[in-house]
């Protein structure tokens, strides 16, 4: 992704300058793993975007996108043992490389150390990034909770799904444009709309990884492909081929979401072949597509410049189109 590579960049830099070999090493062993497997680094970057865009100093900007980069890593760390994922960032997940109690506290220890990074504001803004931070932090929560029991439903809507996206994803990186907008000073409204463009990129970008999860190339991807299906996700490519598929082939498909048979291959080529019959992948893209426009509608309301404006437009245009 051009636009934010060089943010990203001098974002990698600082963070091999913050991870620092500390003891005990069980704890912080698996921290530095996780946050040095690579990972595309898009919120931190931009955190430090934003505060340029909007005149702000980015060396200012430094240590939210660390905060927002470990909490992001955090949540990976629990998520994978959620999802029982064998691999991240094309690597051994944490709690596969060491064990569950491992990941458990390394992952709680991020969370700590996430906050601490905000500890570099005065106070004003401290208050101002925790209170956006912890309502975040909570929301993600909720909606972690709420795919966990939407593998369990038999009914789940589309709208319920979208909700479920919005708080487990997209409210993360709207909250990492919104801490950029913040710390660059500019107005309330600017950050109000810079936040929309984030929750409406952010759902397009969670329903892009739910179709890359089926249709991703392995060797891109970084994670297990088939993993959502494994899982009995309730995906939005699960949900629109339900809508769409002919009663047997709906039946067929909610009893391969209600079972966990030792032949996962075999169930992934079944659900796949109905997703292809119903075309779910065109379809997911047309709604992708929908989301970024959507998004785009917001920075007509942005005050800022033009080529300001444009620089925000390429990157939703890069982001959608991802392999990993
Ligand atoms: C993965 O996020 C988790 C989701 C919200 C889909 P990313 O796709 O940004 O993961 P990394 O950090 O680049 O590995
Ligand atoms: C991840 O959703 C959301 C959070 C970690 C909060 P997924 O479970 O779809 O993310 P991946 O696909 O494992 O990266
Ligand atoms: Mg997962
Ligand atoms: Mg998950
Ligand atoms: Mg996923």
């Amino acid at each position: 992704m051009k636009s934010i590579t060089k943010y990203a960049e001098s974002f990698n830099a600082y963070l091999t300058r913050k991870c620092n070999n500390q003891a005990p090493s069980s704890l912080f062993d698996p921290i530095d793993y996780i946050l040095n497997l690579g990972g595309k680094r898009i919120r931190p970057a931009l955190v430090l975007m934003t505060t340029d865009l909007f005149d702000g100093h980015v060396d200012h900007a430094y240590s939210a996108a660390m905060a927002i980069e470990v909490f992001h890593n955090f949540s990976l760390v629990h998520d994978d043992i959620m999802d029982d994922a064998p691999l991240r960032r094309q690597h051994p997940t944490v709690h596969e490389k060491w064990d569950i109690n491992t990941a458990i506290l390394s992952g709680d220890s991020m969370l700590i150390w996430a906050y601490q990074c905000l500890e570099d504001y005065d106070q004003h803004s401290f208050y101002t990034l925790v209170q956006l931070f912890s309502k975040t932090a909570q929301e993600v929560c909720s909606g972690q909770q709420m795919d966990m029991d939407f593998e369990n439903l038999e009914e789940v809507s589309i709208e319920k799904y979208l909700e479920m996206i919005r708080l487990k994803t997209a409210v993360l990186v709207a909250c990492a444009f919104k801490m950029g907008s913040i710390i660059a000073g500019t107005s309330l409204e600017n950050q109000d709309h810079i936040y929309s463009f984030g929750i409406n990129l952010g759902i397009a970008f969670q329903i892009q990884d739910d179709l890359l999860d089926v249709y991703g190339n392995p060797k891109t991807f970084g994670k297990q492909v088939g993993g959502d299906i494994i899982e009995n996700k309730k995906t939005f490519l699960y949900l629109k081929a339900l809508e769409l598929s002919s009663e047997d082939d709906r039946n067929q498909l909610k009893h391969l979401f209600s079972i966990n048979p030792k032949n996962t291959q075999a169930k992934i080529e079944t659900v796949k072949q109905i997703y292809d019959q119903y075309e779910i992948k065109s379809i997911s893209s047309e709604r992708i597509e929908r989301y970024k426009q959507k998004a785009l509608l917001s920075l007509n309301q942005l005050n800022l410049p033009d080529d300001k404006k444009q620089k925000l437009k390429n990157f939703a245009q890069e982001l959608m189109h991802r392999e990993a």
